[in-house]
């Protein structure tokens, strides 16, 4: 998609509001990285999270909360979003910005290496996980979201694409391999139905078959 059709997209169906605004602001000044998911891959998981009903969802890799932002907003009363976060700095500073959104009674942000919060989670059940944290690993959170997920919940994956390494075969490192793993699961693994949508860096989504 090109840049005029991509912003096009984005400033119909995802428009900022001031804290989302503000929020990409305060991260760029600071130094937080600028790796946040688009407005329009925003508005793709609250699609999806509203088209099943959502009510309990994981995140893995809060950063500044920019993501969680637009997941908590389609969270119904009492629904929450749990988001895993490795850096302290990054959950404090998201920890701010969800309060500032008014979404602090939805969501909670568990300072911790992914891999120990999913296997703390071990027994609990979600609808759906957001998988947006270290890319290597990916094959390994793709089985726990098969345990922590329930039965027509959702898998969904950002930077599928990789900005385009996924398909450069110069590429062969430990990220870009754990992409290309999660890609070939969500497409051919019998337990999901899944698809890559070309949405800015690329959003995997599978959903839970069996
Ligand atoms: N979802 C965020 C962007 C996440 S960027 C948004 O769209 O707003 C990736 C985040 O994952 C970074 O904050 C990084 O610190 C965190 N991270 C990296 N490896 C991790 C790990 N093993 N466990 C938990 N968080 C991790
Ligand atoms: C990078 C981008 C991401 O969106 C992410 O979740 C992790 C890393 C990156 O460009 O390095
Ligand atoms: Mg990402």
């Amino acid at each position: 998609m090109n840049d005029r059709v991509g912003d096009y997209v984005a400033r119909l169906f995802a428009p900022e509001d001031e804290i989302l605004m503000s929020l990409r602001e305060e991260a760029d000044r600071t130094g937080l990285p600028p790796i946040s998911i688009s407005a329009d891959t925003g508005r793709l998981i609250q699609v999806l999270l509203t088209a099943i009903s959502a009510r309990r969802v994981l995140e893995v890799g809060t950063l500044g909360g920019y993501s969680a932002i637009w997941i908590a907003r389609v969270l119904p009363h009492g629904g929450s979003l749990l988001s895993v976060e490795l850096e302290p700095r990054h959950a404090e500073f998201a920890a701010r910005y969800v309060r500032r959104a008014g979404l602090d009674a939805k969501v909670e942000i568990r300072v911790g290496r992914a891999l120990d919060v999913l296997a703390s989670l071990d027994g609990e059940r979600f609808d759906a996980i957001f998988l947006d944290a270290d890319k290597e690993p990916l094959p390994i959170y793709f089985e726990w979201a098969l345990r922590l997920v329930r039965r027509g919940g959702l898998i969904i994956a950002d930077n599928a694409l990789w900005g385009g390494r996924v398909v450069d075969d110069r590429v062969d490192d430990d990220a870009t391999r754990g992409i290309r793993e999660l890609n070939r699961r969500m497409a051919t693994d019998p337990r999901v139905a899944g698809i890559l949508v070309p949405t800015h860096d690329g959003v995997a989504v599978g959903v839970i078959v069996q």
